[in-house]
């Protein structure tokens, strides 16, 4: 009975050090190796977006299965490193067939930005509507109170009639807020401004260029804005490209040198942007975000945080293994 117990207790201190590890804390980034929430899971938040609030990020990304898209997780953090999962933010409608979100709709590439004079948080993301492939081609958009939600669906709609499939939200300094999606079958890459409440897009809507690119990600420095795009491969990686302006309804001039480095430079590592994330309270850190997508199982699709590096001639983003953010101290 006694060498039951002693067994019985030595497994037990086994199960718990195993556990102890997966949930230990972290101080670094591993781009493309598997990311574990702090209670252990994988993280699920992929084509994603970042958003700082009172002291916190909030990570928003799309819930993926295996191939399905299952809504939109949010999870948060305080370091960056580590995160904890909050709730499935959007979820799909898993009664009402009618919904342009029931269950079946493909979800991707969900931003969230707050709104300072409704005090909302609203959600802008790529609607796919069930059994239609890509041909629906939406902008949609959801709100919420809180910033972990849940979020209420609002509406999809083609931004001024034009076809949306990539996208992302950009909020400039003075408060106005932009969409930036990829359309005309992803040819053309669109800016549109975005209605004071964020909840629709003006007709103050052009193309920013006819490069056949998605994946837009955008940040803005010293009064600059840098748009980073890939090509259009489906979940296959490719050449990242950089584009410049000084204003969001001017020319942009695209940068002749690839701003990745490193191995695989010309396949962006393996992945494919999704956004930038300028650090809180620090003008001049940037973390490039990208998806290294695994079509056979969507939900094993890894990611890539990034540091940008603002030194160099353009903006460069350099492959490394793993880093940490003082980084940025030396460079
Ligand atoms: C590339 C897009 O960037 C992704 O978000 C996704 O839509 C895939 N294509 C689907 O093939």
């Amino acid at each position: 009975m006694k060498l039951y117990a002693f067994v019985g207790c030595i497994l037990l201190l086994c199960f718990a050090n195993v556990n102890a590890q997966s949930i230990a804390s972290k101080n670094v980034f591993a781009s493309g190796k598997v990311w574990l929430d702090e209670k252990g899971e994988v993280i699920n938040a992929h084509g994603g977006g970042v958003v700082y609030q009172n002291g916190k990020y909030y990570w928003f990304g799309e819930k993926r299965g295996a191939s399905a898209s299952e809504g939109v997780n949010v999870y948060s953090s305080a370091d960056l490193y580590n995160w904890k999962f909050e709730r499935l933010a959007l979820a799909q409608d898993a009664q009402d067939t009618s919904s342009d979100i029931t269950k079946g709709c493909v979800m991707e590439r969900p931003k969230v930005i707050y709104n300072s004079v409704t005090k909302q948080y609203v959600m802008w993301f790529h609607l796919e509507l069930k059994g239609k492939g890509y041909s629906a081609a939406r902008a949609a958009v959801a709100v919420s109170n809180s910033i972990t939600g849940p979020y209420k669906f609002v509406k999809s709609f083609r931004p001024n009639g034009n076809m949306s499939r990539d996208m992302t939200l950009f909020k400039d300094d003075d408060g106005a807020a932009y969409l930036l999606y990829s359309s005309r079958e992803n040819y053309d890459l669109r800016i549109a401004k975005l209605t004071d409440d964020f909840l629709s897009v003006t007709t103050k809507d052009t193309m920013l260029f006819s490069n056949h690119r998605e994946a837009p990600a955008l940040f803005k420095y010293d009064k600059k804005y840098y748009l980073i795009t890939s090509g259009c491969t489906g979940w296959q990686a490719n050449k990242a490209s950089l584009h410049t302006t000084d204003n969001l309804w001017g020319k942009w001039l695209e940068s002749p040198i690839n701003p990745m480095i490193g191995n695989n430079a010309d396949k962006t590592f393996g992945g494919q942007s999704t956004y930038v994330l300028p650090i809180a309270n620090k003008p001049n850190q940037f973390v490039f975000i990208a998806d290294e997508w695994h079509p056979s199982n969507l939900k094993d699709s890894r990611y890539y945080w990034l540091p940008i590096q603002l030194s160099t001639l353009i903006p460069t983003v350099t492959w490394m293994d793993e880093w940490q953010l003082n980084w940025f101290d030396n460079h």
